[in-house]
Parts: C-alpha cells; structure tokens; sequence
C-alpha cells in the first residue's frame, strides 16, 4: 500500500515535472513572434492620447471627443487614410510638438513641446498611424 502511494506520488511529480517544462520550451517561441519594442510604443502612444488627446480627436480618432462640439473648426479625422497618407510621421509630430499655431492651424490645436518629450510624441504618432480605418 505504502509503495503504491510512493508510486502515485512520483507519476504526480514527472507529470508536473512535463507541464512546467513544456510551458517553458513554448516561451521564446512566442516572444519571437511579438516585436516587443515596437508594441510597448504602442501602448504608451495609447495612454499619451488617452492622456492627452481623445478629449478632442475622440476615442477612435474621428475628431468627436466631448470637448469637440467647442472648438471650430472641429479636429479633423484622424483615421481618415486619405489624411493619413498625405501626412509623413515628421509632420505629425511637429504638428503636436509646436501645435496648430506653430503650423498654420488653428490654435485651438495645442502645443505639446513642453508637456510631451521626443519619445512620447513619436510613441503617439505610430498610435495615430493605427487609428487609420
Ligand atoms: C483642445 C482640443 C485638442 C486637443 C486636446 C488636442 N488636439 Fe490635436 N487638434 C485640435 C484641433 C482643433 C486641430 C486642428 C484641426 C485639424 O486639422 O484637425 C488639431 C490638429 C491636430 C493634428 C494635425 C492635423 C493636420 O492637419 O496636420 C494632429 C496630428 C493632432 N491634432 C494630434 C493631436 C495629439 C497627438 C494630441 C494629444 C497629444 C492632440 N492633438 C490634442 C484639437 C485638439
């Protein structure tokens, strides 16, 4: 009886054993397959436009957050993907850095400079770029 035990006890271990292991053969595998990097950008584009932006250019980037029905002219769409082709991403980002003023728009387009740094206002340009429609 007490051998059984034993017996169960070690089948219980090796099975244990095989799982853990199996989870970590599969990891690099699928740590390859998501550039890290590129999607840690992402996310902190989000949360600077989440921070900073949706109020006026909306949730999905169409130009209708709540502040928007203030502000005439109203933000343009920004997933539109006419407007996105006609913009490189050095243009957005000087138009968040120096704001609509600084680039011949509307001032109601604030300037960012100050508040966000190079990394922050690139990270939310590639966010804007995955807004497109
Ligand atoms: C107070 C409202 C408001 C806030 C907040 C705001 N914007 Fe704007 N934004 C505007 C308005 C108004 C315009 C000018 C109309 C237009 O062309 O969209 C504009 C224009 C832009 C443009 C230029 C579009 C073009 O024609 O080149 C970009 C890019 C942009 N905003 C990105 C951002 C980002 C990124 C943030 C957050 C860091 C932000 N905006 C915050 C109101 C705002």
């Amino acid at each position: 009886m007490r051998r059984r035990t034993l017996l169960i006890a070690i089948i219980l271990l090796l099975v244990l054993f095989g799982a853990t292991s199996c989870r970590r053969a599969n990891r690099p595998a699928s740590a390859a397959a998501i550039p890290r990097p590129a999607q840690y950008e992402l996310r902190l584009g989000k949360e600077v436009y989440q921070s900073y932006c949706i109020g006026c250019h909306g949730d999905t980037g169409a130009g209708d957050g709540f502040n928007a029905f203030n502000l005439d002219p109203h933000p343009r769409d920004l997933s539109d993907p006419v407007f996105q082709k006609g913009k490189s991403n050095a243009e957005l980002a000087d138009a968040v850095r120096r704001g609509g003023a600084g680039v011949g728009l509307t001032s109601l387009m604030p300037p960012w400079g100050h508040t966000l740094d190079d990394r922050h206002i690139d990270a939310v340009v590639l966010y804007i770029r995955s807004m497109r429609r």
